[in-house]
């Protein structure tokens, strides 16, 4: 697992102060450049997206992992129990998001290098897709404790 990337090292520092516009900086720069991005991660599971952990904070505050999606791959539609960050690093994404009453909000389709909106207190409620023909890789940051990565990230809705 450790040691990290050198690509990741400056969104592993910003994670660690807590500095979530340097964050988003750092991840901007990571997604316009993956170089941490190995062949492995373009290879994704036929029965589900598939995360891939990249760093585990040493203090246990966040982690960084890659997912992979497979063409019509989706997730679940959930909210979320930790602050989060995520961008595009290969592929194209769709995000639809929904109000605490399950009602549509918004549709939105990134490409890579595009950052998504970030959920910093736990408020947004989307569905994330692979509506492409080709596989899709993207870049999160969760705060979560690493012990909790399965359990701990998502609400489940639907
Ligand atoms: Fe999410």
């Amino acid at each position: 697992m450790n040691p990290i990337h050198p690509g990741l090292q400056p969104l592993a520092r910003a994670a660690a102060r807590g500095d979530f516009e340097e964050l988003e900086e750092t991840l901007a720069v990571a997604l316009a450049r993956p170089a941490w991005l190995r062949p492995e991660h373009r290879i994704g599971d036929p029965k589900a997206y598939m995360r891939h952990l990249l760093y585990v904070d040493p203090a246990d505050r966040f982690v960084i992992t890659a997912i992979t999606w497979l063409p019509g791959q989706a997730s679940p539609v959930h909210g979320h129990q930790v602050w989060c960050l995520y961008g595009i690093a290969e592929g194209m994404l769709t995000e639809e998001q929904f109000g605490q009453d399950l009602k549509p909000l918004k549709a939105s389709s990134y490409e890579p290098g595009q950052m998504a909106d970030r959920d910093l207190d736990c408020s947004v409620i989307h569905r994330v897709s692979n509506r492409s023909s080709r596989p899709l890789v993207s870049l999160h940051l969760y705060g979560v404790q690493p012990e909790n990565l399965t359990t701990g990230i998502n609400r489940i809705y639907a």
